[in-house]
């Protein structure tokens, strides 16, 4: 992590800003955890460390959270937010500082940016007409209705007058730059991306929003607010202190500004290596020194995100397993930078395999012999034989290695090399059984073998707690003690890895009181943070829904359509006829609902059927509505359905629709649809459903939900 004359004696690293519109998650804890483990080895070796986290807050997708949450947008995220930092001490995560986007100090130092930038000649006023994802905040390519290249959702049509950047200008540089700083984007996989994007050709970027206002006001124009990502890129800076007129504050970004490395995900590295370097290059400033972007955590063969309905929580893995089983088997188990899966068995075995019956068994079983043979002092080794010569040898390749690979972000390389010395340790202790003496072999020369072999594992331990301090912390600090070593975290202050060498564990030492460190899980481990996980999804959708219908009780926006009047919520007494839009002719497909159970026979009725006419009257008895889904997600144990949450632009409701097998529930989101509007409401699994969807059935029941090709305004009435 040197690449550009990286000051030794600083490092500056920084994990993405969290969006405020879901509560945190594995995915989200992972990187923080990789952060945390890089900025306790630097701290631990001398480097004056700042780890910057924190959270994103403006913007058009946020703000519609908060709508649905039937509150402000600030009150939204002061929660959110207050979650992520109430997690990150509770795994113990040592970030230097938190930054919320929302924060009077961001703000100002982003309008400062704005400005500078506008100066400089790079922001010019236009309009933008085209295509938005809000999931992503991000402008993207293609007609109405486009899909996002990056998230597969449906995008929304956008018609404003905007601010640009002129990204345009920094295509050659950005090439020229990507080439001499061939260590700028790691991996190797997303620096061609990133490359083979800008050579594409690079189109100047809309920065500034007129549709919405949670945001930050452009200066001298506050009908902008500025573009979220610029926002939330500018995080990096403005917590260090650009922008501030305190003197302490611009000593603060002299001293660690540029960045040594943003820690980020593989999906928003065209913002932080193409827009971020760009808008640094038009600032004036010099740009970060690495990106490295980690893979996903795959849960149930999919990315593991809220609208997909299959997250795990750290706290669950935390309660069950503790806090550094986590954070060594997501360092361990997956090469960082590559997609990995999460499996709750994998977790227990590796956890079983490594720590349980790996390191804490070795530590245990030293340290109660030690306890037990000498008094819990640490004996004299006396003369090496080659097996001592050879564990030392070992230890001290380890010593060589593991900082190096570490570095380069290969935690998994590293901690494999390090537990293949606990292996070798422990195997050293088995062959020469110091609790087994000989027949022939002298009470002397069993004492000697004693000290021997248990001060060269004790030894041998330290130098594997110590390196694996980073990655295990909570445990380390506990075998710190217990080898007489006193109190790690202040080790950690006196640059302790920085000096770590064989012989450090003095003969003589008293060691402290031998305590348990990864008590072996047993088999309902996994069935204990399954259930941990289902009750509280299962409260999470019931706090969604009663949150939604609160909103659409209280929204402000809700206003009767003129023209027809919308499903009373506890009115309807008897169920209306399901509409047989199914019967209708059709060739092959024939429409029909996509209702919260298997699709009806009838529904699928042969297209061959006699038509059955019916007057103008019943069908104008149906309500059938433009909607648009805001939120779709998955029910804990109904393999077929889907929650759905609509705006009807005069309401928003909760639909419960059967389409779970064929819809994944974050690709529906953003799109508009059809539904039945009137359906008396009913209530499945616990949930109320209001209205139903329209689909199309094809052979086998697949439903393929009813679109429009053009604008159209939410709400609108089909007849
Ligand atoms: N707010 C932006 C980042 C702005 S940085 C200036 C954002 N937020 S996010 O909350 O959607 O994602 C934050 C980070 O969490 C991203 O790096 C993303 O890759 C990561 N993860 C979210 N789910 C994840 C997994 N399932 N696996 C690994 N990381 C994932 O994007």
């Amino acid at each position: 992590m040197t690449d550009r004359g990286s000051a030794p004696s600083r490092f500056y690293l920084t994990t993405p800003i969290y969006y405020v519109n879901a509560r945190p998650h594995l995915g989200h804890a992972y990187s923080t955890i990789a952060c945390d483990a890089l900025a306790r080895r630097k701290r631990a070796m001398g480097v004056e460390t700042w780890f910057l986290t924190g959270t994103d807050e403006h913007g058009q997708k946020i703000e519609r959270s908060a709508k649905l949450a039937g509150c402000s947008p600030q009150e939204f995220a002061d929660k959110i937010s207050g979650e992520f930092r109430g997690l990150w001490d509770r795994l113990g995560l040592t970030y230097d500082d938190f930054i919320r986007t929302t924060e009077p100090r961001h703000v100002h130092r982003v309008q400062r940016l704005f400005a500078t930038l506008r100066d400089k000649g790079y922001i010019y006023k236009g309009s933008y007409t085209g295509q938005y994802c809000v999931s992503d905040e991000a402008y993207v390519d293609g007609p109405p209705g486009a899909i996002c290249p990056d998230c597969g959702r449906a995008t929304e049509t956008v018609n404003e007058e905007n601010y640009f950047f002129k990204l345009s200008a920094f295509e050659r540089k950005l090439l020229e730059f990507y080439d001499e700083n061939p260590g700028f984007v790691e991996p190797e996989s997303t620096r061609r991306e990133v490359i083979s994007f800008v050579r594409g050709g690079l189109k100047d970027l809309s920065v500034s929003r007129t549709t919405f206002d949670w945001g930050i006001p452009v200066p001298g124009d506050e009908k902008h607010v500025v573009y979220v990502w610029l926002d939330a890129l500018a995080n990096y800076i403005t917590a260090l202190g650009y922008g501030s007129d305190d003197p302490q504050d611009q000593e603060k970004f002299r001293k660690f500004w540029p960045a040594d490395l943003h820690l980020i995900g593989k999906e928003i590295s065209r913002f932080h290596c193409v827009y971020w370097p760009a808008f640094l290059m038009a600032a004036g400033l010099p740009l970060p020194r690495k990106v490295f972007a980690n893979g996903w955590l795959l849960f149930d063969q999919g990315k593991m995100s809220k609208s997909r309905g299959n997250i795990v929580r750290a706290e669950t893995v935390a309660e069950v397993l503790g806090a550094d089983a986590l954070r060594y088997f997501l360092l361990r188990e997956i090469p960082f930078g590559q997609d990995g899966n999460f499996s709750f068995d994998a977790l227990v075995q590796r956890y079983n395999a490594d720590l349980a019956n790996g390191y804490g068994n070795l530590v245990s079983r030293v340290v109660n012999m030690v306890h037990k043979y000498f008094g819990g002092v640490m004996p004299e080794a006396g003369a090496e034989t080659q097996a001592e010569t050879a564990l030392r040898a070992s230890a001290g390749r380890a010593m060589a290695a593991f900082g190096p690979v570490f570095d380069q972000l290969n935690f998994s390389e590293a901690l494999k090399s390090l537990w293949a010395l606990v292996a070798e340790t422990d195997g050293y202790l088995t062959a020469n059984a110091p609790w087994k003496k000989p027949p022939d072999r002298s009470e002397a020369d069993h004492a000697a073998l004693q000290a021997r072999v248990l001060a060269t594992a004790a030894e041998a331990i330290r130098i594997i707690t110590a390196l694996a301090y980073p990655i295990a912390p909570d445990a380390a600090a506990k075998v710190w003690r217990q080898l007489g070593q006193g109190e790690l975290a202040d080790a950690a202050k006196n640059n302790f890895l920085n000096h770590l060498a064989w012989g450090g564990l003095k003969p003589g030492t008293k060691f402290g009181e031998p305590a348990p460190l990864f008590p072996r899980a047993e088999k309902d481990a996994v069935e204990r943070m399954q259930k941990l996980e289902e009750e509280n999804q299962r409260s999470a959708v019931e706090a969604a829904s009663n949150a939604s219908a609160q909103a659409a009780m209280a929204s402000p926006e809700v206003k009767a359509p003129t023209e027809a009047k919308p499903a009373q919520k506890t009115a309807a007494a008897a169920e209306p006829p399901a509409p047989k839009f199914a019967e209708a002719p059709a060739p092959k497909a024939a429409a029909t609902v996509a209702a919260a159970e298997p699709v009806p026979a009838e529904a699928t009725a042969a297209a061959s059927a006699e038509p059955q006419y019916i007057a103008i009257d019943d069908l104008a008895k149906v309500d059938l509505r433009v909607a648009q889904i805001l939120v779709a997600e998955r029910i804990p144990k109904a393999d077929k359905l889907l929650r759905l949450e609509v705006d009807l632009g005069y309401e928003k409701r909760q639909i419960l629709a059967g389409i779970a097998q064929y819809y994944e529930p974050e690709k529906l989101i953003g799109r508009k649809i059809v539904i039945v509007a009137n359906l008396a409401p009913r209530k499945m699994r616990g949930l109320e459903s209001n209205g139903m969807l329209l689909a199309a059935s094809l052979e086998g029941g697949a439903p393929v939900l009813a679109g429009f090709l053009e604008e159209v305004p939410l709400g609108a009435r089909l007849k």
